[in-house]
């Protein structure tokens, strides 16, 4: 695919001061990183620049602090990057320096065009490689696109790369996977999706409003009723751009949402209507097994049934590991990320296994939309 923006491919970064916005928006928990993945994925970019002589100035946010807060300083992250790089991070100076979070400043979000020309005077080239900070229009993350040569790191172009193949221009046939509890979250995103895949899989919570609007009782689940009428459009959509919905057959019901709660598999026609659907059942998993092996190209995004409580993880566990199997016999291109995805694909242990796995929560979401991002589209050539 030919790149639509500049990489550091196209640049010498050997004595330039390179502004590299990175995301270190990471999971704590009593001052310690829970998990470094969004640290392992920036890693290369600095280590390249650096390598090849430039002097590393990075920009993150953390949290959504008002003002300046010390309870939101970055600097038990910079630790835990330079941990994982294996060189120095500091906060004041050095090679590898890490600006303290830039929503300190009350202009990063407002994109301030007089903040933009302070940062922009600390660098000469601006890097951005926070793809999953690419749906904000702030300072740091699309100012500084406009007041500096602009291009994009490494993670950035490996996303790009890996989202184009996914929905821009995929090999087909296309299967999204959608999960999730709520439809109200992702209205927008199923009305694209209708439009760009061949077929698209709707489990978790979501699925019961779709279940609900056709007619289904489903009992005490989780239901935005007052959707329906949201979900026969989508349905109606899909028809007309001949996406084929598919929606559980069967379900896992419990009586109660906790884990190891006793439960049964029940037809669509027989939910207990004292029952609660925590999970896809066996006849869904293998309709959506069927599915997968259909697609050349898969999009996840969104757990198929209530997976933080065992066994209800099962559904979106056993087709995961089918998507991983396939993609790893080299049958299907799968692309997941947003929000709890991650954590659902590496609770089933595969989420190495997927051709790609993006660490963007609100930023996939916005990019499954068909939303420009901001971040993105001031990388691109003009
Ligand atoms: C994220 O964690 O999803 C990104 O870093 C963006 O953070 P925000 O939603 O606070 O803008
Ligand atoms: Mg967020």
């Amino acid at each position: 695919m030919t790149k639509s923006f500049r990489t550091l491919d196209d640049v010498n970064v050997k004595g330039k001061r390179v502004l590299l916005r990175v995301d270190l928006n990471v999971p704590m928990e009593g001052g310690r990183v829970t998990d470094a993945t969004r640290l392992e994925r920036v890693a290369p970019t600095i280590t390249e620049i650096s390598d090849k002589g430039g002097k590393v100035i990075l920009l993150a946010h953390f949290g959504r602090p008002k003002g300046r807060d010390p309870k939101e300083s970055l600097k038990p992250v910079a630790d835990a990057l330079s941990k994982v790089i294996k060189r120095p991070v500091a906060l004041k100076d050095g090679d590898i320096l890490c600006l303290e979070n830039t929503r300190f400043h009350k202009e990063e979000e407002k994109n301030d065009a007089g903040f933009v020309t302070e940062l922009a005077k600390l660098g000469d080239i601006w890097v951005n490689d926070a793809f999953s900070a690419a749906h904000r229009a702030h300072a740091s993350t699309e100012g500084l696109g406009h007041k500096l040569p602009a291009y994009a790191g490494r993670t950035m172009q490996a996303e790009l790369d890996a989202l184009g193949k996914a929905l821009e221009a995929p090999t087909k046939p296309v299967i999204a996977i959608i999960g999730g509890a709520k439809v109200s979250t992702k209205i927008d995103l199923l009305e694209n999706l209708v439009n760009k895949v061949d077929a698209l899989v709707i489990g978790g919570g979501m699925a019961n409003t779709f279940l609900h609007a056709q007619g289904v009782a489903v009992g005490k689940s989780l239901a935005e009723k007052d959707l329906a009428p949201t979900a026969l459009r989508i349905m109606e959509k899909a028809n007309a751009a001949n996406c084929a919905i598919i929606l559980p057959v069967d379900a896992v019901v419990a009586n109660q949402f906790a884990a190891n709660a006793p439960s049964h598999a029940y037809g669509l026609d027989a939910i207990p209507a004292d029952g609660m659907i925590l999970d896809v059942g066996p006849q869904s998993i293998a309709r959506i097994h069927a599915a997968i092996d259909d697609a050349a190209t898969l999009v996840w995004n969104g757990p198929l049934g209530a997976f933080e409580l065992t066994p209800f993880d099962r559904g979106t566990v056993v087709s995961a590991k089918h998507a991983a199997e396939r993609t790893k016999a080299r049958k299907l291109i799968s692309v997941a990320g947003g929000g709890d995805t991650v954590a659902a694909l590496n609770q089933a242990g595969v989420g190495g296994d997927f051709s790609y796995v993006s660490t963007a929560g609100g930023a996939f979401l916005e990019w499954m939309e068909g939303k420009p991002l901001p971040g993105v589209e001031v990388l691109k050539k003009g």
